[in-house]
């Protein structure tokens, strides 16, 4: 079977110097861990918030190290540095405005600031890229949201089949019973 590779990006100016350690990726990865049931394996990134190393680290992982799937956490607020969302709006084709959508949704349950991201998700080739807010608990609540949708867009973009754990997060694929029954 074909392994998955999944972009990890951390984007942040203190844990991309040293200043403190960076919580946001590991907690992808850990995650993904819990929900993938078939072979992954991450390539993980931890840059500074530029706009132009983000959108380089983007193109890089999409074009030349063919992951299906990119997660960054970090650089999506309303401040001056935050510029997560530009970068990836600059390298995708295709904008799923409905990931946002969902996730802030999900998150403003618990967090009144969750409005305050401006995450997003697109296409770039036959990758899929998400955004995620810089705070660790927030990577939980977001992938939730919105991963049962992701393994079905990687396939329409002609990528591997991921499955995943059914009691943790359950993939969502029109015409599957099974999956009609894990969503009621
Ligand atoms: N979403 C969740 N689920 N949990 C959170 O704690 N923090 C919010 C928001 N979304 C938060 C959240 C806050 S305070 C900000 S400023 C924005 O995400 C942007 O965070 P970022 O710039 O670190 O990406």
């Amino acid at each position: 079977m074909n392994r998955a590779r999944i972009g990890i990006v951390t984007v942040s100016d203190r844990a991309s110097r040293g200043e403190y350690e960076d919580r946001g990726g590991p907690a992808i990865h850990d995650w993904l861990t819990h929900a993938l049931a078939s072979p992954w394996e991450a390539v993980p990134r931890l840059i500074a918030d530029e706009r132009a190393l983000i959108a380089a680290t983007l193109r890089a992982l999409s074009d030349d190290e063919a992951c299906c799937l990119i997660v960054t956490t970090g650089g999506t607020g309303p401040a001056p540095r935050d510029v997560t969302p530009e970068a990836t709006a600059a390298v995708c084709a295709k904008i799923l405005p409905g990931f946002g959508e969902r996730m802030r949704a999900a998150s403003l349950a618990s967090t009144p600031t969750a409005i305050l991201s401006r995450q997003m998700a697109g296409i770039r080739g036959k990758s899929l890229i998400i955004n995620l807010p810089g705070k660790p608990a927030a990577i939980g609540e977001c992938l939730h949201a919105v991963f049962p949708a992701v393994p079905y867009c990687i396939e329409l973009l002609g990528g591997v089949r991921l499955e995943t754990h059914t009691d943790f997060c359950a993939a969502f694929r029109p015409g599957e019973a099974a999956d009609r029954t894990a969503m009621r």
